[in-house]
């Protein structure tokens, strides 16, 4: 028997990818960019055994058992990885050999807290130490098919998914805009209002905004260009101020299109609308944008906020939000 253990890290989306050009390829419409948290945070932690004694793939989800079907996202990433592993010659382990999985996340999975990206990126990746596949931009086409947003967790720092224009996807990949160690003090504070599974999956919303949102097209085409290029160069030159703007603005728009689906996809609830007023007038009253807030598929937020920021940052939230503080105040993250 040979087994691997990995650990991949949730990324927080400041671009946000939303909707589908390939439902089964997971292609998207958008360009998205992200930032990787770092190795002890949250993180999904995935075991995988392969041996020649194991009569079926087999899978865990924090503890509990899940049913493998053949045409499941899992086994496209297997099948993936294997391909992989056989145009490289590389297979440690037989390729006909059943496998046992078990992932367990440290935080709450399908909240709109990025598990399922953490989830995918470690299971390829795990997969592909296991086999023996070299760990490089084609790994990522693979953990796209698993959950989009999971081919940005295989680079740590800010990273792109190009949406990428070709049929069969292989442009379609995640590559590292910088490092981690270009803005060691960038910090991530996250607000958890509420832990339960949401209500629509980001895959059932995404059909959805793609079938019935009148404002998802222009966003593709007149807005996602220019604000990837300019979040890069905000990036690039460590511009807190122009980063946050970028960041606020695509949250709301995300949301804005999630509204503007049919039934709509409502993400936030009143708390989340009240931390987005509390982040405005915070940076109203110091007089400087300190606090950025963005919200994926969750009434969760995310506030980017520098380090030295953060101390005055938590104070005020918590003289804001008494009553969650202690509870909602759950994660203060940096990134490696
Ligand atoms: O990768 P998915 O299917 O979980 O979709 C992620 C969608 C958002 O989190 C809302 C945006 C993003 O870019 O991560």
């Amino acid at each position: 028997m040979f087994s691997v253990t990995c650990i991949a890290p949730v990324n927080i989306a400041i671009v946000k990818y939303w909707g589908k050009r390939h439902e089964e390829l997971i292609l998207p419409i958008n360009d998205s960019i992200s930032m990787t948290l770092g190795t002890n945070e949250l993180c999904a932690k995935t075991t995988i055994a392969a041996s020649e004694g194991f009569q079926h793939n087999r899978m865990w989800l924090n503890d509990d058992e899940l049913p493998v079907e053949e045409d499941s996202r899992l086994m496209r990433c297997l099948k993936g990885v294997q391909r992989l592993a056989l145009a490289n010659g590389s297979q440690k382990v037989s390729l006909s050999w059943k496998v046992h999985i078990a992932s367990r996340n440290n935080f709450p999975t399908a909240a709109g807290l990025a598990s399922s990206a953490a989830g995918y990126a470690c299971l390829v990746y795990s997969l592909a130490r296991l086999y023996g596949v070299p760990i490089n931009e084609e790994l990522t086409t693979i953990a796209r098919q698993g959950s989009g947003s999971a081919c940005r967790s295989l680079y740590g720092g800010f990273v792109q998914w190009h949406s990428g224009a070709l049929d069969d996807g292989s442009d379609s990949v995640a590559k590292p805009v910088v490092s981690a160690q270009h803005w060691p003090n960038m910090h991530v504070l996250i607000l958890v209002v509420n832990d339960e599974r949401k209500k629509t999956s980001s895959t059932k919303g995404m059909q959805r905004s793609m079938t019935t949102s009148q404002l998802i097209q222009h966003r593709v085409d007149k807005i996602v260009p220019e604000r990837t290029a300019n979040l890069k160069k905000a990036i690039e030159a460590r511009d807190f101020p122009s980063f946050a703007e970028i960041t606020m603005k695509d949250s709301n728009q995300f949301h804005a299109i999630a509204l503007d689906t049919y039934p709509p996809c409502v993400y936030m609830n009143d708390v989340s609308h009240a931390i987005v007023d509390f982040v405005h007038s915070y940076n109203e009253t110091i007089g400087e944008v300190q606090a950025a807030y963005t919200f994926d598929a969750g009434p969760n937020a995310c506030i980017y906020v520098l380090k030295e920021n953060v101390a005055k940052l938590l104070a005020a939230v918590q003289k804001v939000f008494p009553n969650d503080a202690t509870e909602s105040v759950e994660y203060l993250r940096g990134i490696s």
